[in-house]
């Protein structure tokens, strides 16, 4: 390793770390990674034989070793473990290095440690980057944000191992300071509404159909040939092949029901709300996560109230839950994308939507055909407010709507929980609604609290004695 100048160092060799170094490596770019594992490193330089790239424990080695302005890269776990890595590096670094967090961090954590290492004239970029293990490795969508400069000189890096649609990669400059990783946030609640969303999809084939799992695999694959053709579409799709290894059964019975969440779609919601957006696609399917986890209350109350089927008042056939996913798929995108909206606006991001959809095409884990429409859309007018408000858009769900309030009435009448779908339904019911019951909402705060209410036929404030008689 002696006098040898690396162009990229990575700290953190997790399997993403070390399948993202050697992706960097076998673009061309020697690399150098820093772990406390001997293991790690031993594991790097072994799947790394054939491109230039090399381990080591050292930080200050690590640091030294790097042509400058340093570019690193942390992949290392959101929270404490970037910031004591940058404490740690802080007294080696020059001026214009750059340090890029690749991690799940919180947006309010990237504009600390923006402005923190600004300070020392360190350059900080929060990139998201999204794919899971094998996306790191071969291509991942990368959402960094940060300054414009300092992206220039990681961009062929970025470009470069980036996932690829049309010949175009899945990575571009976003804004400044954290508008990377408050997209790779959004990014995450829509993954968390879409997988919400499938699943109770899974759920009405499964106990509303009643069919098998081979039956669910082939649905599946049929969605997947026509418009809800995306990544989680087809992983779901090939979980239902799946056999346990020592038993006959098929491995989806045999997993709990209890959702794990890191807590990237619990932000998204916070966020949201914090910025007065309503995501309730998003909410509802955080909201069902932590429903899951209490099992045995869920086993208590199912013996307390029994199954009181309403008789039927529809059937539904198994392209009417597609046509209610195309329905929540796209409203769970316009919700995400109208949050960004606003953000964007407050936090003077200053994001490109067109971009933003175009880089969501492909490499992460919410890729889907859809994101072809929502990019025209933004094409067409990049400051929509809201994608229902585009002509192509709103063609869709003119024709998915009614089979969305069949699916839903058919699960209302079959104890079918459906979070996620109900609430995209009602989502978009309310934003269609020129006419909301909140006048009752003014005037009962008005009644207990003096809050005071607006009028429809006169400017101004006004406060009643509602208990005069
Ligand atoms: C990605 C994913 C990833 C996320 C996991 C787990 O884009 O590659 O979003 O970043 O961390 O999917 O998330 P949860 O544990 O919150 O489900």
């Amino acid at each position: 390793m002696k006098n040898k100048k690396f162009d990229f160092g990575l700290v953190g060799l997790g399997v993403m770390g070390r399948n993202f170094i050697l992706n960097v490596a076998e673009n061309g770019f020697s690399c150098i990674g820093l772990s406390s594992s001997i293991k790690s490193i031993k594991i790097l330089r072994k799947e790394g034989k054939d491109f230039i790239v090399d381990g080591t424990q050292s930080e200050k080695e690590f640091l030294n070793s790097l042509s400058r302005p340093r570019k690193v890269m942390l992949l290392v776990p959101a929270g404490e473990p970037v910031d004591s890595t940058i404490k740690k590096f802080l007294p080696y670094l020059d001026k214009d290095d750059i340090i890029i967090d690749g991690g799940n961090s919180h947006y309010d954590d990237t504009e600390r440690r923006y402005r923190y290492l600004k300070e020392k004239n360190i350059k900080f970029i929060g990139a998201g980057v999204s794919g899971g293990s094998k996306g790191a490795r071969f291509g991942p969508s990368i959402m960094p944000g940060g300054d414009k400069d300092s992206y220039e000189i990681i961009k062929p890096i970025f470009e470069s191992v980036s996932a690829k649609v049309k010949g175009e990669p899945c990575v571009t400059y976003l804004g400044n300071t954290s508008s990377g990783h408050y997209v790779k946030m959004i990014h995450n609640g829509i993954e968390y509404g879409i997988m919400q969303l499938i699943s109770e999809s899974y759920h009405i084939l499964k106990n509303g159909l009643n069919k098998e799992n081979i039956e669910i695999h082939n649905t599946f694959k049929k969605w997947n040939d026509g418009m809800l053709n995306s990544y989680l579409v087809e992983i779901t799709r090939d979980v239902f092949k799946l056999k346990d290894e020592k038993s006959d059964n098929y491995l989806i019975d045999l997993i709990l029901d209890k959702a794990k969440q890191k807590g990237t779609g619990k932000w998204t919601s916070q966020s949201a709300m914090d910025f007065g957006v309503s995501i309730p696609t998003i909410d509802s399917s955080v909201s069902m996560r932590i429903i899951s986890s209490f099992k045995e209350t869920r086993v208590k109350a199912q013996k307390l109230y029994s199954k009181k089927i309403i008789p039927s008042t529809s059937s539904i056939k198994s392209d009417d839950i597609e046509k209610a996913l195309i329905f929540s798929f796209v409203i769970t995108f316009a919700q995400g994308l109208s949050q960004l909206k606003v953000v964007s606006e407050e936090k003077l991001y200053n994001l490109n939507f067109e971009k933003i959809c175009k880089i969501w095409r492909g490499g992460c884990i919410i890729r889907a055909q859809l994101l072809e429409d929502f990019m025209q859309a933004y094409r067409k007018n990049s400051s929509l407010d809201n994608l229902i408000f585009d002509d192509n858009i709103s063609e869709i769900i003119n024709k998915t709507v009614f089979s969305m309030r069949k699916v839903s009435i058919f699960c209302i009448e079959n104890n079918i929980p459906s979070h996620a779908l109900l609430s995209s339904l009602s989502y978009f019911d309310s934003i269609k609604s020129s006419i909301l019951p909140m006048n009752l909402i003014q005037a009962q705060r008005d009644y207990f609290g003096e809050h005071t209410y607006e009028r429809i036929d006169k400017e101004g404030l006004f406060h009643t004695d509602w208990e005069k008689k």
